[in-house]
């Protein structure tokens, strides 16, 4: 099975990532490796407890760990400031200790709640992600950023908390929407642009989901691998790792500007690439005919390519404005030069001024 180690040396963090089909049935064996404890809090949403939950639960307690699962309600809403003392005190009510364990079962949403809970409960306790969707086993299962959301913006409380080790399980995918698939693309179309024109050509090639999880395996080691190699060199995120936030600025305003509501993390980012590219290109930082490529392949595999109502464009500003990225009126945004390659540009917010066109002006 591959297995990636992730390093942080100066902080003598190391774990494994692995990537196998059928993984989720050695959970019990996989957990035994890095924990010696006795109790484990599973956290996970309804939607996930009710398809893989059961069978993981009856794994761990005929190895013998006391088992306690705590279910969420799905989606974005749930990763919020709010739903964390419920957590908390779940957590605190199984009697966990600093010496036992707590699961991260599901998409992003949940690995991230989880992990920031994981790192504030009794001032840090291990944690293990199995992440469920294709957004999080290609992208937020790895690099430790976990966090939640306010209503003021997204990911706007979070700290860096490496898991113990990651499980991710290929075949947990089959039962993901389209819709939640192609979020997951969005971030595998996210690593092509950014870091490798050979995974961005491989992806033309397939036209349906169907192809795509014949290739699965692959693609999830490929970005994971990328994902691997610039959080090790940039933890913190000061650097090279900003490259990873291609299309969030506007994504992430997206996601907040209509509540979490109507266009999902993946979609927010799909329109946020084409828009932050075109305007690239317009300003000739990007290699013409790039945003038409971008644009064919998201389209191909069912992501949105622009905002349904085009006079919301404007109103993202404020939100642009209160992004992680704007620091002192100086705005970081990542652009690509041309499809494989990206590059962090220091701008202003007036590097958005074309945005009312939706970046076609
Ligand atoms: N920490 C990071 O570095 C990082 C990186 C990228 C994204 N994120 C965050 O990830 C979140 C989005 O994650 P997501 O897209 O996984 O959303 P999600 O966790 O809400 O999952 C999407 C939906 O799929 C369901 N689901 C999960 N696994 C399933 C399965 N195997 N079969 C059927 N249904 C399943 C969930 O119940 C949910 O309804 C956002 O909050 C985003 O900010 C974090
Ligand atoms: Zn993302």
């Amino acid at each position: 099975m591959p297995v990636l180690t992730v390093k942080f040396p100066s902080q003598e963090v190391r774990y494994e990532l692995k990537i196998e089909k059928g993984l989720l049935n050695h959970v019990s064996h996989e957990v035994k490796n890095v924990f010696t404890g006795a109790k484990i809090a599973i956290v996970t949403d309804e939607t996930v407890y009710a398809l893989y939950a059961k069978s993981i639960i009856k794994d761990l307690e005929a190895a013998d760990y006391k088992v306690q699962c705590i279910v969420l309600p799905p989606g974005e809403q749930t990763k919020t400031f709010d739903s964390l003392p419920h957590i908390y005190s779940a957590l605190a009510d199984f009697g966990l200790t600093r010496s036992d364990l707590i699961i991260a079962l599901g998409g992003g949403v949940i690995g991230d709640i989880t992990g920031f809970a994981a790192s504030s409960y009794l001032r840090g306790i291990s944690f293990v992600q199995i992440p469920t969707t294709l957004l999080a086993q290609v992208d937020s299962s790895v690099g430790g950023k976990v966090g939640v959301d306010l209503p003021e913006g997204k990911n706007l409380v979070g700290a860096f908390y490496h898991p113990l080790l990651v499980l991710i399980d290929p075949l947990v995918l089959e039962t993901l929407t389209d819709s939640a698939f192609a979020d997951g693309m969005a971030e595998v179309i996210k690593y092509g642009c950014i870091k490798d024109l050979n995974l961005f050509h491989r992806l033309t090639e397939l036209s349906s989901r169907k192809e795509v999880m014949q290739h699965i395996d692959w693609i999830i080691e490929t970005c994971c691998t990328i994902k691997q190699v610039i959080v090790q060199t940039d933890e913190k995120d000061l650097g090279e790792r900003m490259i990873l936030n291609f299309g969030h600025t506007l994504g992430h305003a997206i996601e907040a500007y209509y509540q979490y509501e109507k266009y999902t993390h993946g979609q927010g980012v799909a329109i946020g690439m084409v828009a932050i590219s075109r305007i690239a290109e317009s300003k000739q930082m990007t290699t013409d005919g790039t945003t038409d490529q971008l644009i064919t392949l998201l389209q191909q595999h069912r992501l949105p390519i622009a905002l349904e109502d085009l006079e919301d464009y404007p109103k993202l500003l404020p939100y642009i404005k209160k992004d992680k990225k704007n620091s002192g009126g100086s705005l970081s945004v990542i652009v690509l030069v041309d499809v494989g390659r990206a590059t962090l540009h220091q701008t202003t917010l007036s590097f958005f001024d074309s945005l009312d066109t939706g970046g076609t002006a």
